[in-house]
């Protein structure tokens, strides 16, 4: 027999069609079970891998934040999973053929172990769900990017014994409302506060995977981010959305608004925000720039390609001019703001022309690091129906050399940090050379590595002091000066 506990907090989106889950205890055992309906759920396991963007991790945090509710917990160790989740990517091909590889292997689990539940959620799943569920005959269901908050519905219905399944609806509602969730316990947080995007670049297959934008209130988002400081000791915060600048435009709102009263929060140290359209950066969001106390001197602004006429055809509704302009107006409101940026390598037709322009435009941006990737044609895009005159070979050729040529200018902004004394978060730490080193993130989002006053230290998601002694195109070194603790101190410097 079994007693009633607790029925959990059921946070975030409920699903109406899932009987309320109860933690139950067993008299005799002690083991506590969760009862939904007639269904008991006993202590399981949890798998769970992730592809691509921060907004995929996001996800997969919710998931396993909602899974915790039927009586599963995280494991590390795929063998001794009971319930086996993918989170996909489908923005490259390379990311898509690495999950098939990894879903392939999973076959041999569900062969030795027929009760093992395997399911695939994300962008893949967005849009292929129907057909993995049907080529991929050891997969119990898919669920796409849309339906994460109704994953404890989704596992219920396999356990309950349904044939596989594929769920791929959109949420049809008008607000996006959502708790944000954290299970990790640390103090760094992502926050959710617009989900789809209206573009269409010619490349990108995120809104047939994201679906049109939808934000949440000021105030819903505002709460969220109070709560999260106030209760669960978070003090920087990431704010995402495929297209973060069209935050609130739905709404009559703005980022730059959002920002100016999540600066006001006592106890919150940092406000970040990803990804960034640059026809969206608004006059008003420059200014928060230069304005905004607890904002990061960092901004992700992709540009894609220094060629007006690549621009033009990618569909991204700006000139390099533009683009350059926003970069000038940013450096006047900062002075000292640190820039990144995405490029994508051989777009369709590319002429050398076109691709030596993007050269030109990384020696006027003066990028502090950038993330390049070869174009990958995707289904359903506008791009992937013309006619494409460039090989891999030279897609390749081209993304290598804007690498090598970014790695250059990187390295000379890097040398130049040498000497100077960082505020970081401590983050994690690894072995190099056979001695363990901190790391942390400055404000400006630059890697630092360095040592502990002695080896048995402790620093885990301390802020400290680092002078950087040394540094290339890819690495800083430093020299721990002063460890402030947990909580930022008044005086601390928040560069
Ligand atoms: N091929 C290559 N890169 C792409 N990106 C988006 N779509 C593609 C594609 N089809 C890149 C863009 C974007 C980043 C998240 O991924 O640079 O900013
Ligand atoms: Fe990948 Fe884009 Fe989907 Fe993120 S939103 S997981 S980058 S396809």
């Amino acid at each position: 027999m079994t007693t009633p506990t607790n029925s959990s907090s059921g946070l975030g989106n409920r699903n109406a069609e899932l009987p309320q889950e109860q933690w139950v205890e067993n008299p005799e055992t002690g083991a506590k079970v969760v009862k939904v309906g007639d269904m008991e759920f006993p202590k399981r396991k949890v798998w769970m891998h992730t592809f691509g963007c921060q907004m995929n991790y996001h996800d997969t945090e919710r998931v396993l934040s909602h899974l915790e509710n039927l009586n599963f917990e995280q494991t590390k160790d795929q063998q001794e999973a009971d319930l086996i989740l993918f989170n996909t990517c489908a923005i490259r091909d390379l990311s898509n053929q690495k999950f098939y590889s990894k879903l392939g292997d999973t076959k041999h689990i569900k062969k030795k172990n027929p009760d093992v539940k395997i399911g695939v959620g994300g962008c893949v799943a967005q849009t292929e769900g129907k057909e993995l569920v049907k080529k991929y005959k050891h997969l119990d269901f898919s669920f796409g990017t849309d339906v994460i908050d109704t994953i404890n519905e989704l596992v219920y219905r396999s356990y309950a014994g349904e044939d596989p399944f594929a769920i791929n609806t959109w949420d049809r509602s008008q607000n996006f409302s959502i708790e944000t969730k954290i299970t990790n316990g640390s103090p760094q947080a992502f926050v959710n506060i617009i989900k789809g995007c209206n573009k269409c670049c010619s490349y990108c297959i995120v809104p047939f995977t994201r679906g049109k934008e939808k934000s949440r209130l000021q105030k819903e988002v505002v709460e969220d981010v109070r709560r999260l400081v106030e209760y669960q000791g978070v003090q920087e915060v990431t704010l995402l959305g495929q297209n973060v600048n069209s935050y609130g435009k739905d709404n009559g709102e703005s980022l730059a608004g959002l920002i100016t009263e999540l600066d006001q929060i006592n106890g919150l140290e940092l406000i970040r925000y990803t990804t960034s359209h640059p026809y969206d950066v608004t006059d008003e969001l420059v200014q928060v720039h230069g304005e905004a106390k607890k904002l990061s001197r960092h901004l992700h602004l992709p540009v894609q390609s220094g060629s007006n006429t690549v621009l033009q055809r990618m569909l991204r509704e700006y000139t390099v001019d533009h683009y350059m302009g926003l970069v000038e107006k940013l450096r006047k409101a900062k002075p000292d703001i640190v820039l990144s940026t995405d490029i994508i390598a051989g777009f369709v037709n590319e002429t050398e022309e076109e691709h030596q322009a993007t050269l030109d435009l990384l020696d006027r941006a003066q990028y502090d690091f950038i993330y390049s990737y070869a174009y990958s044609q995707r289904n359903k895009t506008r791009a992937s129906r013309w006619e494409d005159s460039l090989t891999d070979d030279i897609r390749g050729a081209r993304l290598r050399e804007i690498q090598a040529y970014q790695a250059k200018i990187q390295e000379k902004i890097r040398k130049e940090l040498v000497g100077q004394t960082f505020t970081v978060l401590v983050d994690g730490h690894g072995f190099m050379g056979g001695e363990k080193k901190w790391k942390g993130r400055t404000n400006c989002m630059r890697i630092v590595h360095f040592l502990p006053e002695h080896q048995e230290h402790d620093l885990q998601w301390h802020w400290v002091e680092v002078e950087v002694t040394a540094a290339t195109a890819f690495s800083c070194q430093g020299k721990l000066k002063k460890v402030w603790g947990r909580r930022m101190p008044e005086q601390a410097s928040r560069y």
